[in-house]
């Protein structure tokens, strides 16, 4: 398997038109300028899939954006990410959660339900679990996969010991990613970050571009991932 990290503006990375079979883009919520998605979506393959993370603060204006500038994107999922981040504002509840929206480019797309498999909560009763299956597959709104503060994968800046800030657990990437990826396949994350998705692609077999043009957060991911990539010898960095 091979990877890239890069560290530029995202806008600076050229691919040629399909070639990418998922862009996975964990973004600035707040940033309402979205001309990179046109850029990233015109490397798609034919049904690949177009994934962003995002919260309340863009994701309306993410999909109405989809709708009215994407040409022949199919709308397939809004999952909702309950985490437990952030502070609780004293006069309005609490938005503990991210929105993931799903898109295919076209309509004819890979999808593996039993990647995604979860245990039933009626398993033990006859009455209301006829069928005797222990799992069930996993819903669009996802509440088993959190990463506290103390777990084990949270990365840290080693200068200053503070963790990475926005870092999401390999938990998350492997219900989001593995349903629509075979091993082999081409994932790129144009806001790489902590660089999970380049370690879920070490882990996985996929192989993965990321590009982050933060200098310290850039530092934070190629030591996370080189440390990966020694425990993984068939891995190449991509030059
Ligand atoms: C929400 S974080 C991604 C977190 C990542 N998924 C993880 O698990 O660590 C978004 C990242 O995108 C980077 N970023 C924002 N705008 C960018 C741009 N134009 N080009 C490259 N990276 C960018 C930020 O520095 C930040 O690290």
């Amino acid at each position: 398997m091979t990877y890239k990290l890069l560290n530029m503006d995202n806008m600076k990375f050229n691919r040629d038109s399909k070639t990418v079979d998922i862009i996975f883009a964990d973004y600035i919520y707040e940033n309402l300028d979205f001309n990179w998605v046109d850029h990233y979506y015109d490397m798609l393959k034919d049904g690949g899939i177009f994934i962003a993370m995002t919260d309340f603060h863009s994701q309306h204006r993410f999909r109405v954006y989809m709708e009215d500038e994407i040409n022949g994107a199919t709308f397939l999922n809004h999952l909702v990410w309950k985490n437990e981040w952030g502070r609780s504002p004293s006069n309005k509840f609490h938005q503990c959660y991210d929105d993931i929206l799903i898109y295919c480019k076209g309509s004819n797309y890979k999808f593996y339900p039993d990647r995604i498999q979860v245990p039933k909560a009626t398993t033990g009763s006859k009455r209301l679990n006829p069928s005797g299956r222990i799992t069930k597959k996993a819903t669009a709104w996802i509440d088993d996969i959190c990463l506290t503060t103390v777990a084990k994968e949270r990365i840290s800046n080693p200068e200053t010991g503070k963790l990475v800030e926005w870092q999401k657990p390999l938990k998350l990437m492997d219900r989001i990613l593995l349903p629509y990826t075979d091993e082999g396949d081409l994932i790129v994350d144009p806001f790489v970050g902590s660089g999970t998705t380049i370690s879920w692609g070490l882990k996985n077999n996929r192989n993965v571009i990321g590009i982050e043009y933060d200098k310290i957060k850039y530092k934070i991911a190629k030591r996370r991932i080189d440390s990966i990539a020694k425990e993984t010898p068939d891995t190449g960095r991509n030059k």
